[in-house]
């Protein structure tokens, strides 16, 4: 049986726009027609309200960068999957290479972030990948895999998860898998969810641009792209959304 699963393209902001750009970015995107793609813009969180406030009545949906595992308490700086739902966030990005490798997180960590998005009702982004040793011993699979499972909640179904494969090597690097690679790293983690995996949404990220966005979210365990520098043009995201 084949399982429909619209495309879902992602923008991670990451530590960039003041509020005179990104509300510009939100504005663009919230104007753009409707396309065959989710859209999704994870703003830094001190534009998440303002920007939530851009996109509400647009099919443009909200995320943020991550989130705090409890509930509320002494965590200073920190903010919790609660407080996100509540700023209009319907998404929220677990586990993400920068924050795994800067902050120290374990699949562990992630898994608890992930589950704090559940029980907030957000959607979790699940990021997952190999460094470019990993590749070169021929582990990129193998380490993907075991990374998801253990980066997963039980509480993880194909509602409330996406999975996002980006691997290390290739983020803000302008270098790319092959496509083929693309697709076996897809297989792979498609075959590992199991159960879960024929409705979940697998998202590849990296270095994803117009002008590669068609080959490599052609594959058909591809659902999307989770999209850094080339987000924080209007033009370059909708025309990556454009090739999904
Ligand atoms: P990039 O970032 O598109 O700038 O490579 C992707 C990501 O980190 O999500």
């Amino acid at each position: 049986m084949t399982v429909e699963r619209r495309p879902l393209i992602a923008g991670n902001w990451k530590m960039n726009g003041l509020a005179a750009d990104g509300l510009a970015l939100a504005r663009a995107l919230a104007a753009a027609p409707e396309g065959a793609a989710d859209l999704l813009v994870c703003p830094p969180a001190t534009l998440l309200a303002p920007v939530a406030s851009i996109l509400s009545g647009s099919p443009v949906a909200l995320g943020a960068q991550d989130c705090h595992a409890r509930e509320a308490g002494a965590h200073t700086g920190d903010l919790s999957a609660e407080m996100l739902a509540d700023a209009g966030c319907a998404y929220v990005i677990a586990g993400h290479s920068e924050r795994r490798a800067a902050h120290g997180e374990s699949d562990a960590a992630v898994g608890a972030k992930a589950a704090a998005a559940h029980r907030a009702g957000l959607v979790a982004i699940v990021c997952v990948g190999e460094t470019a040793a990993e590749r070169d011993a021929g582990e990129a699979e193998a380490v993907v895999a075991a990374s998801l499972l253990g980066s997963l909640p039980d509480s993880a179904r194909p509602g409330n998860t996406v999975v996002a494969y980006e691997p290390v090597w290739a983020i803000g690097t302008g270098r790319t898998p092959t496509v083929d690679e693309v697709a076996a790293v897809h297989a792979a983690l498609r075959a590992a969810l199991g159960d879960r995996g024929a409705g979940m949404r697998i998202l590849y990220g990296g270095s994803v641009k117009p002008d590669n966005a068609g080959a490599l979210l052609a594959p058909c365990d591809v659902d999307g792209a989770l999209v850094g520098g080339a987000s924080l043009s209007a033009a370059d995201f909708l025309a990556i959304a454009g090739a999904a």
